[in-house]
C-alpha cells in the first residue's frame, strides 16, 4: 500500500517543473542522481561507457532532456545526439543511442518531429549505427510508432520500445515481428489507467514474456529490458527450448541497477546492454527510477547524508 502511494507520488513529482528547478538549483540535491545517471557531460558518459565495454557490456546513451514544443529547443537536443553519435564512432565505443521523441518536438506534430530527427538518423547512417526510440506515456504511443515506421520506410535503422503493461501491445508486436523490427520490450514506467494497461504485476509479467517470445520466434533481435530475475529466467528458458542462440537477443538494464545481475548474465555468455543516461536534465528520469523502487529514495538519502556528514 505504502509502495503504491510512493509510486504515485514519485510519478506525480516527475512531472512537476517547479520541483525540478528546486532540485537542479540545490547543490546538496544535485548530487542525488549520481547512482543512476552517468554524469552531466558527454565526457563523463563516454568514460562510463568505456568502463562498461571493458566489462563486456554494450551501452545505449540517453541525452537527458525535457519534452518541448519549441522547435529551437528540439533542434538543440538533436544536435546533442548527433555529437553523441559522432563521439561513439570516434572513440570506437560499443554503443548506440536511445531517444525520447517528446524531446524531439513530437508535440509539434509528426512532420516536425521527423524534420528534427533527420540529422540524427543521418549521423547514425553515416556510422552504421542503430537508433532506439524510447516509448513514453500512452497519448504518444501511436505517434511514436508512426515516426519509427516512417523513418524505417526511408531506410533508417531504428527500432521502438513496446510496454508490456499496455493492452494494445500484442497487436503492435505482431506487426513489428512480421517486419522483423528490432524492438525493446519493457514493462512500462508511466501511470496508465486500467482501460489501457494491466495493473497487476502478474499480468504485466506474463504479457512481457509473451511479447518477448513472439519477437524471438520472428528472429527480430529483441532487447529484453528488465531487472526482474523471473522475466530473465522465463525468456532465457524459452530461447533454450527453441534452440534460439544467445546471439539472437540481448538483455538490457539501467545504469546503476542490478549490476550483479548484469555481471552474471555476461559471465553466462549473454549480451547485455546498459542504458546510460547523462545530462543536466536528470530530474524526471531520476523520479521515474524512484517510482519503480521507492526503496531507492532511502538508499540515495542515506548515501547523501553519509557523504555530507
Ligand atoms: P520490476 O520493477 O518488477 O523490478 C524487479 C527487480 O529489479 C526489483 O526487485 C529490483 O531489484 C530491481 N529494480 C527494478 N527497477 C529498479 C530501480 N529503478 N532501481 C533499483 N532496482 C530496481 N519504460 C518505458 O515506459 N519506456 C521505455 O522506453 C523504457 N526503456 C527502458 C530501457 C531499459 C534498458 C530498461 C531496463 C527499462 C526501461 N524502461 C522503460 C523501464 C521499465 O518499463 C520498467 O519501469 C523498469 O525496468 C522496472 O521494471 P523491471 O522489469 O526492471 O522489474
Amino acid at each position: 500500500m505504502l509502495a503504491v502511494a510512493l509510486r504515485v507520488l514519485f510519478l506525480w513529482l516527475s512531472n512537476r517543473r517547479w520541483m525540478a528547478r528546486v532540485a537542479l538549483g540545490t547543490p546538496f540535491l544535485r548530487r542525488m542522481p549520481l547512482r543512476f545517471v552517468a554524469g552531466t557531460t558527454l565526457d563523463q558518459a563516454v568514460a562510463a561507457v568505456r568502463e562498461l565495454n571493458a566489462r563486456g557490456r554494450s551501452a545505449t546513451l540517453d541525452v537527458l532532456g525535457e519534452s518541448t514544443d519549441d522547435r529551437d529547443s528540439a533542434d538543440r537536443a538533436a544536435t546533442a545526439y548527433v555529437a553523441t553519435i559522432e563521439r561513439i564512432a570516434t572513440e570506437g565505443l560499443d554503443a548506440n543511442v536511445s531517444i525520447k521523441l517528446s524531446q524531439m518536438g513530437l508535440d509539434l506534430g509528426v512532420e516536425e518531429c521527423l524534420a528534427v530527427m533527420a540529422p540524427i538518423v543521418a549521423a547514425a547512417a553515416r556510422h552504421g549505427n542503430f537508433v532506439r526510440i524510447d516509448m513514453e506515456s500512452s497519448p504518444t504511443t501511436d505517434r511514436t510508432l508512426e515516426v519509427v515506421s516512417r523513418l524505417r520506410a526511408d531506410g533508417h535503422d531504428v527500432g521502438p520500445v513496446i510496454q508490456s503493461y499496455l493492452h494494445r501491445s500484442p497487436a503492435d508486436v505482431e506487426r513489428l515481428a512480421t517486419e522483423h523490427v528490432r524492438t525493446r520490450i519493457c514493462k512500462g514506467a508511466y501511470a496508465e489507467p486500467p482501460e489501457l494497461a494491466h495493473q497487476e504485476r502478474e499480468a504485466v509479467g506474463d504479457a512481457f514474456v509473451a511479447l518477448c517470445q513472439r519477437l524471438l520466434e520472428a528472429d527480430a533481435y529483441p532487447g529484453i529490458a528488465t531487472h526482474d530475475p523471473e522475466m530473465i529466467q522465463r525468456v532465457g528458458a524459452f530461447a533454450r527450448r527453441h534452440g534460439i542462440g544467445k546471439d539472437r537477443l540481448e538483455f538490457q538494464m539501467l545504469y546503476g541497477v542490478r549490476r550483479d545481475l548484469q555481471r552474471r548474465l555476461v559471465a553466462r555468455g549473454y549480451r547485455v546492454r546498459v542504458y546510460v543516461p547523462f545530462g543536466t536534465e536528470w530530474y524526471p528520469y531520476f523520479m521515474r527510477r524512484l517510482a519503480e523502487r521507492p526503496a531507492n529514495a532511502l538508499f540515495v538519502l542515506r548515501s547523501l547524508v553519509g557523504e555530507h556528514s
